[in-house]
């Protein structure tokens, strides 16, 4: 009878798992064995510490709801969805716009508009345009393609934290003949991802401010060409170096300008950014995205789907002072 110790207890595992038939399941699971295993021995944890994290585990699958997708915010905010997707971005057949985070805020349901059409339902005051081309990666102008916009309201929330019925700040467009595409949305604010769950919580107790920089989410498509996910973020927002979840990057941060002639609509504020996809690979096709839909991921267990809540009153005042944004490009991912 064999007898195991801490560091004979992984082979004992890799070995049983070796029957597994589909050779990237087995590849998968045997790094993550011996990725979990380092890391227990290196921490030497305890019982009581592995059972906390159990707990935890617990508490953001018991959070998740068709609304509210609390895994996807885990791996937001330990930046493994950032890394996951510059990996991703770095297998791309040819040079193009870079991706950026979905985060759990996309939704499939998003209304269709005419170019120019104003998304946000409440516009007054706030009111920007954004515009500009989708080109293939050599400037050939793509007609036709598909531009899914999303982003939070003037207060800084998204829709669907105001209940899952509420459809806002969202709509899929099309690109004009010459590529062009025109929306007209309001400014976005930087906000607080959810704090108020089991990763709100983790965030809290490692003095995390919890905020995102002020962006506006792209998803665009054409076929034979990799979907582009990816976001522009405001500039001079105070937090683009320290981005909660990682996702902010130097070649797409974008400046609201006044008075721009190229602007088709006169007499708005107005954020110009052209973006190129890259050619579309076979790998490309079994790729997926980093994120979804919540309701497409979490099957409705019950629960309701009550909307989300507000950042703890402490929280929010600490965060509110400017903060320092140190140089542009600093922390940005190098590529
Ligand atoms: C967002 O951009 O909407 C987002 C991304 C990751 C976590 C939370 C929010
Ligand atoms: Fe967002």
């Amino acid at each position: 009878m064999r007898a195991y110790a801490p560091t004979t207890i992984t082979d004992a595992v890799l070995e049983q798992m070796v029957s597994t038939p589909d050779p990237r399941m087995k590849e998968v699971m045997e790094a993550a064995v011996r990725h979990l295993h380092a890391f227990a021995r290196e921490v030497n944890l305890t019982p009581a510490e592995w059972i906390k994290g159990i707990e935890f585990m617990t508490k953001v699958g018991q959070a998740c709801t068709p609304a509210r997708q609390e895994f996807i915010l885990l791996s937001d905010t330990l930046g493994l969805s950032a890394l996951v997707n510059i990996m991703h971005d770095k297998t791309k057949m040819e040079e193009a716009t870079s991706a950026s985070l979905l985060g759990p805020f996309f939704r499939e349901n998003t209304p269709k508009f005419d170019s120019g059409a104003q998304i946000a339902k409440k516009a007054e005051g706030a009111e920007i345009v954004l515009f500009g081309r989708v080109t293939n990666a050599q400037g050939a102008p793509l007609p036709n393609a598909q531009v899914t916009v999303w982003q939070t309201a003037a207060d800084g929330r998204y829709d669907i934290q105001n209940g899952i019925e509420e459809i806002d700040c969202r709509g899929i467009f099309r690109t004009d003949d010459d590529g062009n595409y025109l929306v007209r949305t309001v400014r976005p604010l930087g906000y607080f991802i959810p704090l108020d769950g089991p990763v709100g919580q983790m965030v809290m107790s490692q003095k995390r401010h919890g905020m995102r920089p002020a962006h506006i989410h792209f998803l665009i498509s054409a076929p034979d060409y990799r979907e582009l996910v990816t976001a522009l973020y405001l500039a001079g927002d105070a937090h683009l170096e320290d981005d909660v979840v990682f996702g902010a990057s130097a070649d797409l941060v974008a400046e609201i300008k006044e008075g721009d002639p190229a602007c088709p609509i006169k007499g708005l504020p107005s954020i110009h950014f052209d973006f190129s996809l890259a050619r579309e690979s076979e790998a490309d096709k079994r790729a997926g995205r980093v994120g979804a839909d919540p309701a497409a991921v979490t099957a409705s267990n019950g629960k309701e789907t009550k909307p989300y809540g507000a950042p703890p009153p402490e929280v929010a005042v600490a965060a509110a002072g400017p903060k320092k944004s140190g140089i542009f490009g600093g922390l940005f991912r190098g590529h």
